[in-house]
């Protein structure tokens, strides 16, 4: 079994993903919307919340995890290792790499939270990959919130894309990073305020690619194509969060059953279920 987590609604995109490559993996899905956004949190909050989660998913059963957040990888992800070295964990970080590979104009823009941004991760990444490019960066404050509430196409919406996103333009950038797993859910706008021709990288098949990889490598990968049971957690509203699975991935999970599950606060951060 996968277990895949996030703050919110935003590692659906990576779970999309993960169902279209491999459907007969069961998965646990883990929403931490008690604590969203973590991307304005300090790393050392959110990478506290990363290992809870991360214990309970594998008491639940998972023996892979998805850290399908970009935010949790930077703050968590070499700590995770450290402390469940028998769980292979897979992470995110900004696409850059074929950013700067497909880039003609050779300006990038990369949308991400500011905890992405401040981690370490990111700093390495920009290192190693991001020779002779420009790179623009917006935080895009406020966007994850509007896709937590379901406003994905709306006025305030738009306006936080325009205002990242236009100056961007202006400025020659021709490929843009989804570098949180929340925007891939407003592509469509994205792509109506940039125009065609700009190319927008969504990591999460490269994400799935790599769990497959890593599930093969284990010998643990599910045989067939038959789709497995997933079951869908939040430590907040079960039902708005069972009304948001409808409405981003209705097309794969029209009847989905969430758990809710809470925060101990006399023992934070531990999951209690
Ligand atoms: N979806 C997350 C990410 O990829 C976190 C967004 C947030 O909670 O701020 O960064």
């Amino acid at each position: 079994m996968i277990g895949v987590f996030d703050s919110g609604v935003g590692g659906l995109s990576v779970l999309r993903a993960i169902r279209t490559l491999i459907p007969a993996q069961p998965v646990i899905y883990l929403a931490d919307q008690a604590h969203v956004p973590y991307g304005p949190r300090p790393l050392d909050e959110v990478r506290e919340f990363s290992r809870a989660i991360s214990q309970f998913l594998i008491q639940q059963g998972a023996q892979v995890i998805v850290v399908a957040c970009n935010t949790a990888s930077a703050a968590a992800l070499y700590h995770l290792r450290q402390t469940f070295p028998e769980t292979p964990f897979v992470g995110m970080e900004p696409a850059v790499k074929p950013a700067a590979e497909s880039t003609q104009s050779g300006v990038v823009g990369v949308l991400a939270t500011p905890a992405t941004f401040q981690g370490a991760l990111y700093a390495s990444v920009v290192e190693r990959f991001a020779h002779g490019v420009t790179l623009l960066q917006d935080t895009c404050s406020g966007l994850v919130q509007q896709i937590e509430a379901g406003n994905l196409n709306g006025e305030d919406t738009r306006r936080i894309l325009e205002n990242a996103l236009l100056p961007m333009l202006a400025r020659g950038m021709d490929t843009v990073v989804m570098g949180c797993t929340h925007y891939p859910f407003v592509i469509p706008l994205i792509q109506q305020i940039v125009g065609e021709a700009v190319r927008v990288i969504d990591p999460a098949p490269a994400v799935a690619r790599q769990t497959l990889r890593v599930l093969e490598a284990h010998g643990w990968l599910a045989e067939g194509d038959a789709p497995a049971p997933v079951r869908f957690l939040t430590t907040g509203d079960g039902e708005a969060f069972r009304r948001m699975i409808v409405r981003l991935l209705g097309k794969v999970f029209p009847n989905p059953q969430v758990e809710v599950i809470q925060w101990d606060e006399q023992i934070h951060p531990e999951l209690v279920y």
